[in-house]
């Protein structure tokens, strides 16, 4: 039996009201334990996608499928449940809730999954302990680095362990030091088992990548595989 793909997009177009084409019928599918890296220039519709695969947004036209389920099929309140369930997202500048410390931020993660606030408290700080943050538990996001606030938006994302994780520039407003402790921590949790999608400006790391979709104008322009070099781990 053959798994479904995690991501299915089908002829995956948006259009916004003017006539801007960000996507333009992008077929892409992404197997359970991929690291994706997706690049390409600035408006060419990378952070369209991302949000479309992630259920936050609906294509225009086309068909997006997660995990097996047509999002056009689902309501915004299923929607919303699968996405609890099996998504969790990180942005290039954290989103983290200011005044609150990293247990709480983490925490919120686990809102809609229907756990109790003492659990909650207790997951977030397992997460936060497996992104190397358990020295940081009470610190808010003022009292943190940058790359340790990237780092708690990660547990935040996985605290609720979903299969799929969707970054958009988690590095980018990081200095090269911290952004490579965040991508090492992308890599070990792929090796793990959760599939990645991470949207970067940087062609050092995408080049670090297993796969890397290029984009302009709306359209995949490659789709490349690095061969695994024989004796790789897994
Ligand atoms: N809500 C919106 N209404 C109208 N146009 C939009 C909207 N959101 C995005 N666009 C347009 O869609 C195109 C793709 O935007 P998108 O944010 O996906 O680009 P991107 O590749 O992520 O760029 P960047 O690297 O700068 O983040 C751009 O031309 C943008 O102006
Ligand atoms: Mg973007």
């Amino acid at each position: 039996m053959t798994p479904s793909p995690v991501i299915e997009l089908r002829d995956a177009g948006k259009s916004y009201p003017g006539g801007v084409h960000a996507l333009r019928g992008v077929n892409l599918t992404v197997e359970e334990g991929e690291l994706v890296a997706v690049v390409g220039p600035s408006g060419s519709g990378k952070s369209t996608m991302l949000n479309v695969m992630g259920t936050l947004d609906r294509p225009t036209t086309g068909t997006v499928k997660v995990a097996g389920y047509d999002v056009s099929e689902l309501s915004d309140s299923r929607l919303s449940a699968l996405r609890a369930r099996h998504i969790g997202f990180v942005f290039q500048h954290f989103h983290l809730a200011a005044g609150r410390d990293a247990v709480d931020n983490v925490a919120d993660g686990l809102l809609y999954a229907g756990v109790a606030l003492r659990e909650r408290r207790e997951r977030a700080r397992e997460a936060l302990a497996g992104v190397g943050l358990e020295r940081r538990l009470s610190h808010t996001p003022d009292e943190l680095s940058g790359g340790e606030k990237q780092r708690v938006a990660i547990a935040r994302a996985l605290v609720g362990k979903p299969g799929l994780l969707l970054a958009d520039e988690p590095t980018g407003a990081l200095d090269t030091a911290s952004g490579a402790i965040v991508m090492e921590l992308l890599h070990e949790l792929n090796a793990s088992g959760t599939t990645i999608c991470v949207i970067t400006h940087d062609q050092a790391i995408a080049d670090a990548l297993p796969r890397r979709v290029r984009f302009r104008d709306g359209e995949i322009v490659s789709d490349s595989r690095a061969m695994r070099p024989t004796g790789d781990r897994g």
